[in-house]
């Protein structure tokens, strides 16, 4: 069953997602595995067939000459997008999700999707994954204390998976903090603790957005082209800028 976006990305990015509770495409059961899943559990197999055949079915929508193209797997796990676009895939047990965009509007994306956790895993990965300052400002937004904790979580999945291909660079969750949780506009501001390249260094921010559906909380993230207006601030920019 094809279902509506989870996060409002932008007009640019195109996003397909499936609930893998329902009857499915039968395209799905026909996409390849990579040799490092071919004695994956059937659930991990499905998981990653259902998310690539969101992303071909988005490439699709983007523009029909990317009909039938493949998307690859980079030995990081990374998907490999066609040339001239780019992406991210998520899934949970039982949702699966894709977003893409044309590298002409977008560098790169990041979304993330999580079921909202329990109290006691909330409680357990609290230190791990953040300081009590930001799921505070998740619960200023409205979140009760389990997805607050889930949104702080996924806000930082959707942050790696959009600079991880285009830095290299592995993050801690503590090298990213978000600073700001706007309810109404369902989106956050995250500034970035640590230099991870030259073009993310030290207190540059990040605009995403997300959306708590109940059982999951959805984030994402989209850097503009850099031959646009960027989505995100350098710390010695004094203002947007256009990333070079
Ligand atoms: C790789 C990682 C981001 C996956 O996230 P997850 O919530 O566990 O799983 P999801 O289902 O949401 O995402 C899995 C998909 O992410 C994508 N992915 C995997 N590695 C990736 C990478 N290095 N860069 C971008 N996307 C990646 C893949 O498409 C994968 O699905 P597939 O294998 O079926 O193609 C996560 O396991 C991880 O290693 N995180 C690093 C630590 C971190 O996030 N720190 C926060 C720093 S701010």
């Amino acid at each position: 069953m094809h279902v509506g976006p989870a996060v409002h990305l932008a007009a640019r990015a195109h996003e397909v997602r499936l609930l893998l509770e329902h009857p499915l495409p039968p395209e799905v059961a026909q996409v390849g595995l990579p040799p490092g899943l071919e004695r994956a559990v059937p659930r991990r197999q499905l998981q990653f067939r259902a998310g690539r055949y969101c992303a071909m079915k988005a490439l699709t929508a983007l523009d029909h000459r990317f009909e039938g193209c493949q998307v690859g797997r980079a030995a990081s796990g990374a998907p490999c997008w066609p040339d001239g676009t780019t992406g991210s895939i998520t899934h949970t047990h039982d949702f699966v999700s894709a977003a893409v965009a044309l590298t002409t509007d977008v560098d790169a994306l990041g979304i993330d999707t999580e079921p909202i956790v329990s109290e006691s895993q909330a409680q357990d990965l609290a230190d791990l994954v953040g300081g009590p300052d930001e799921t505070a400002r998740a619960r200023a937004a409205g979140m009760s204390e389990n997805e607050a904790f889930t949104f702080v979580f996924s806000a930082k999945e959707s942050i790696f998976k959009c600079l991880h291909p285009i830095t290299g660079e592995y993050m801690d969750f503590h090298d990213v903090v978000i600073e700001n949780v706007d309810a109404h506009a369902r989106t956050f501001a995250a500034r970035i603790t640590r230099t991870v390249s030259r073009r993310f260094p030290r207190q540059t921010m990040l605009n995403g957005c997300f959306e708590v559906a109940l059982p999951w909380v959805h984030t994402g993230i989209l850097l503009p082209s850099s031959r646009r207006d960027s989505h995100y601030h350098h710390p010695d920019s004094g203002g947007h800028r256009t990333l070079a």
